[in-house]
């Protein structure tokens, strides 16, 4: 791992830490026009006094703008990371001096230190979880069982964690409310896509200083997080190569015009190779001796399980750091096979990363912030298990960004509405 100083780790005290990281909070707030909305209204309302919000996320200037406004509408709230290497600690030391938020986020920590913040943050007692992941949902159900009756519901912010989840409530182990805001559309349709695809691709790009174009891309998983990763992708002129396990995805991809392929083949001619999938062992050692001299390796999926480093690490001759943020495998017969950020999330983990772009982050914030608030006045309408975020909710963080940005829509005549409702009208 480098020693060199990265974008988040070059403020030598805290007093200049701290400044720097309310910098870096006030810049993302004033591009976040949803939270600043939901702020005014939360702080002369106060809908989450009395409430201890427990966090687990990616503790970086945005996810600062959501902590601040939970704690303006009255809650104490206490958050850690949910990846051992996205957080910036400059950030972190400026939440942490607020009044009503604790922060155990530190990046580069170990898995005992990672698991240690956790439950730093469960030992305030949180009535609200807010993971990105389900870290909390886990270790609060595994080790702290007696806290589930004070805990009013959580919310979840990723697929991955999405997932775990309805694994856990198909086997009837979830037992409380949790609401899928990876699900609806105002965070999927265009944080998964344009956020995951934009941020994806600018720290590949920044990370290795090469160009997308004229190379082969190739695109592991067109979910919603790859479908913006591949159509980002061509937009800078390359060639994208789509590998799926899904008949009806493949089929989207091919029609978007994308080369699809299984990775076997795909393995053979990438330049660039970016996994989407949420899976496991989608690179793995039947892979990578078929790859070209050079070829760079990223993961855009939630966990570090999509490339098998481990598989790779037991080919490799060699092994050494060819940039920051950039680890060569060099194999017995020359090929220099590049891993970025060490196979984690690398829109989020990699040395100069700073995520999603600010304005996808305020809706996919503003719909947290209306869930969490939505717990607080009405937790006991919701069963335990995963809640779709109500449609009513979506809406209103869509017209919130709308109104912010000046744009106005047609409404629905009674005519029309009549119309639609009705199935009596025929030819
Ligand atoms: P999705 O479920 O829409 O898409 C995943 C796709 O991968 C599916 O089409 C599935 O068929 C395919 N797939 C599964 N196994 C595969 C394999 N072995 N080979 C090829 N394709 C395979 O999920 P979504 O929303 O696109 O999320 C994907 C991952 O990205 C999740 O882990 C999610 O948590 C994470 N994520 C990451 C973000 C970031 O900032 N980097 C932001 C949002 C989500």
């Amino acid at each position: 791992m480098s020693t060199r100083p990265t974008i988040t780790e070059q403020v030598p005290d805290p007093e200049t830490a701290r400044e720097e990281g309310a910098r870096k909070i006030a810049w993302a707030r004033q591009h976040m026009p949803i939270l600043a909305a939901l702020r005014e209204e939360f702080e002369a309302e106060q809908p989450l006094a009395g409430e201890r919000v427990g966090m687990a996320m990616h503790v970086e200037a945005k996810t600062a703008a959501l902590v601040e406004t939970l704690a303006a509408a009255g809650a104490e709230v206490a958050i850690t990371g949910c990846n051992p290497l996205s957080t910036h600690d400059d950030v972190s030391a400026a939440l942490d001096a607020h009044d009503r938020i604790t922060s155990y986020a530190e990046r580069e920590v170990d898995e005992d230190e990672y698991y240690a913040a956790i439950q730093a943050v469960i030992d305030h007692e949180p009535t609200v979880t807010v993971d990105d992941g389900m870290d909390l949902v886990a270790a609060i159900h595994e080790d702290y069982p007696e806290l589930i009756d004070s805990v009013v519901g959580g919310c979840e912010e990723t697929t991955t964690g999405v997932h775990r989840l309805r694994a856990m409530d198909a086997d009837g182990a979830l037992r409380y409310p949790v609401f899928a805001v990876n699900d609806t559309p105002m965070k999927r349709l265009f944080d998964n896509v344009h956020g995951t695809g934009e941020s994806s691709l600018a720290n590949v790009a920044m990370t290795t200083n090469l160009s997308f174009a004229g190379k082969n891309v190739v695109v592991a998983g067109y979910g919603y997080c790859g479908k913006g990763v591949a159509k980002k992708a061509a937009g800078q002129n390359a060639t994208v190569v789509v590998t799926e396990v899904n008949s009806r995805r493949a089929l989207e991809a091919h029609m978007e015009g994308y080369d699809v392929m299984p990775m076997a083949e795909a393995a053979e001619v990438g330049d660039v190779f970016i996994t989407t999938t949420g899976n496991r062992d989608v690179i793995t050692a039947d892979h990578f001796p078929k790859m070209q001299d050079g070829v760079v390796l990223a993961n855009a999926g939630h966990f570090d399980i999509e490339i098998d480093l481990d598989a790779l690490d037991d080919l490799a001759v060699d092994r050494y750091e060819a940039r920051e943020g950039v680890e060569a495998y060099e194999l017995a017969d020359g090929t220099r096979i590049n891993v970025l950020a060490e196979g984690r999330l690398v829109n989020l983990a990699s040395p100069i990363a700073l995520g999603h772009p600010v304005e996808v982050m305020d809706q996919s914030f503003g719909v947290q912030a209306v869930c969490v608030r939505e717990l607080a006045e009405n937790g006991d309408a919701y069963d335990a298990g995963v809640h779709e975020v109500p449609d009513e909710l979506d809406r209103l963080v869509a017209e919130t960004k709308l109104d912010a940005e000046g744009i106005e829509i047609d409404e629905l005549t009674a005519e029309q509405r009549e119309y639609m409702d009705s199935w009596e009208h025929g030819t």
